[in-house]
């Protein structure tokens, strides 16, 4: 089986001394560094920015995985892309008719795009488009703050999205992962885990990060 890549959410770290919880991340075996935006629309909750992103750049050679919980991402992605993204997932809902043009844009500028949906929309209405995408991010949460319950019937759209999926894509899991919901999804078939407060909430980060693998 291959490897599942684990994406530590920073949303669950002291944002006091964020340099020093990214290295602690890339010391204890992160594979990625997952970034969550929100606006205060798309979702009920404010984070950060761009600005944000270029400093982390300047302390990891991690992977920066972005997850956009925003409206209108076109006009915000080439910032995000400056400042030193790796991969920009966008939510489907946010975008609608748009999706096409904005995985294009992502890609254009030679990374990675994503697609993310929310627990009450289907696999249906994005799989015309998961083909063209490099991630599908399924949200088993609802977007907007770390620390909730997973919720099972949402990754069960990971045997749904594996019908339409080719060799390369990635599948990821956000929210609510721990070592039990992890397994449940390596099952299914993710290949990618986001985890915030069960990382960072753990005596021993090593110890929770190989357990979810
Ligand atoms: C929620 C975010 C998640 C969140 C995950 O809107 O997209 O990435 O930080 O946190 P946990 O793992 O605590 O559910
Ligand atoms: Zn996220």
């Amino acid at each position: 089986m291959n490897k599942v890549i684990i994406s530590p959410s920073i949303l669950s770290s002291d944002f006091s001394k964020l340099g020093l919880e990214i290295n602690r991340l890339e010391e204890n075996g992160a594979d990625w560094i997952h970034v969550d935006v929100m606006d205060g629309h798309f979702v009920p909750n404010l984070t950060i920015g761009a600005p944000v992103v270029k400093s982390i750049r300047k302390v990891t050679k991690l992977p920066l995985d972005v997850h956009l919980m925003i409206e209108n991402p076109e006009k915000y992605i080439k910032d995000f892309v400056i400042a030193g993204s790796d991969i920009i997932t966008f939510h489907y809902e946010a975008v609608k008719q748009n999706t096409s043009n904005i995985i294009k844009m992502i890609k254009d500028y030679g990374i990675k795009a994503g697609i993310s949906i929310k627990p009450k929309t289907n696999v249906d209405e994005i799989k015309q488009y998961i083909k063209d995408v490099d991630l599908v991010l399924v949200m088993t949460v609802e977007p907007g703050f770390g620390g909730q319950k997973f919720m099972a019937e949402c990754a069960d759209k990971i045997s749904e999205i594996k019908k339409y999926k080719n060799d390369k894509l990635i599948i990821e899991v956000d929210g609510g992962i721990n070592q039990v919901t992890a397994k449940y999804c390596k099952e299914l078939g993710a290949n990618a885990l986001v985890a915030g407060n069960y990382i960072f909430s753990a005596n021993n980060m090593k110890e929770a990060i190989n357990l979810l693998r």
